[in-house]
């Protein structure tokens, strides 16, 4: 990854995702190479597929695809360290020529009309007002072309304790990422892709937690045990350093505990795989 080193000051500065990404964090949705394989498979991308990934990250996902498929992959997001950090991978993983990460936001995809056979997102669309950034994925989409997601949803009935916690946690997780953040009940995910035109809609609800296969694909996907360690050293190391710092994380540990370790919530929140075509 990107090798600078920064101050602490400067790091306080730095975005949420941007620091994740100076930290290594390699991509941040539930469900990890596996759930991307299967979004893959379920918007029928191929070798010869030009894929476009919103909210791309530090490639992970991207590079799996190309190298996994041999599809060309697009990588975008709207801050920068992440997508250097991309390209990085891109070089690492030997799939250069299948791939290219360019800074640019959702809500105004840097590409013409019909350019794309499949857009994807992952834990990307839940930060963004769905109907600017659908209508987006929609206008680059080849006619046919197949739209993939996975975010988050929350259930729409439920008590009003669990209610008032998960709502708790979209305030903390928009707060720490600097992205309004809301989780959407799987009919909401369905509407999105209905208002801005998309037919064939199919929502799938997962829990929150990985199979064992899943667990150990993610571990592997992380660089292994030691990655991961050095990972949450530094973290570590940097919450020690900064009061700032710290506070990012404590929160975001809240948020996570509300969302996960509830008894009364975690069965009510999950991730959804959303799947829709633009019509001929
Ligand atoms: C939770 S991370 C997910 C990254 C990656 N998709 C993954 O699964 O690991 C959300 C990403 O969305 C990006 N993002 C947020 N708003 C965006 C926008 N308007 N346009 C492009 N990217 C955006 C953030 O910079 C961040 O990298």
């Amino acid at each position: 990854m990107v090798k600078i080193k920064l101050t602490i000051p400067e790091i306080e500065e730095m975005e949420y995702y941007d620091f994740m990404s100076y930290l290594g964090v390699p991509f941040f949705h539930i469900g990890g190479p596996g759930s991307t394989e299967e979004l893959a498979r379920s918007c029928h991308i191929k070798k010869d597929s030009i894929v476009l990934m919103v909210g791309c990250g530090s490639g992970f996902s991207a590079c799996h695809l190309a190298k996994k498929i041999g599809c060309f992959v697009v990588g975008l997001d709207v801050a920068s360290l992440p997508v250097e950090n991309a390209r990085k991978r891109a070089i690492e993983e030997n799939v250069e020529e299948l791939t290219e990460f360019i800074t640019g936001d959702a809500y105004n995809i840097p590409f013409k009309e019909a350019s794309f056979d499949v857009v994807i997102t992952e834990f990307v669309s839940q930060f963004l007002d769905k109907n600017r950034a659908f209508s987006e994925f929609i206008r680059v989409l080849k006619a046919g072309g197949f739209a993939g997601i996975n975010e988050m949803y929350r259930d729409d009935a439920m008590e009003p304790r669990p209610k008032a916690k998960i709502d708790e946690a979209e305030i903390i997780f928009a707060e720490v990422t600097g992205f309004s953040f809301k989780m959407h009940t799987p009919d909401e995910w369905h509407r999105f892709f209905k208002h801005a035109g998309f037919t064939d809609i199919r929502i799938n609800k997962h829990r929150p937690f990985l199979k064992m296969k899943d667990s150990i694909a993610s571990v592997k996907a992380m660089g292994g045990f030691v990655k991961i360690a050095g990972i949450t050293l530094r973290m570590l190391r940097y919450m020690i350093l900064s009061k700032i710092i710290r506070r990012r994380f404590s929160q975001l540990d809240k948020g996570k505990r509300i969302l996960f370790n509830n008894r009364s919530t975690r069965k009510h929140v999950g991730y959804i795989l959303g799947i829709a075509r633009k019509p001929f």
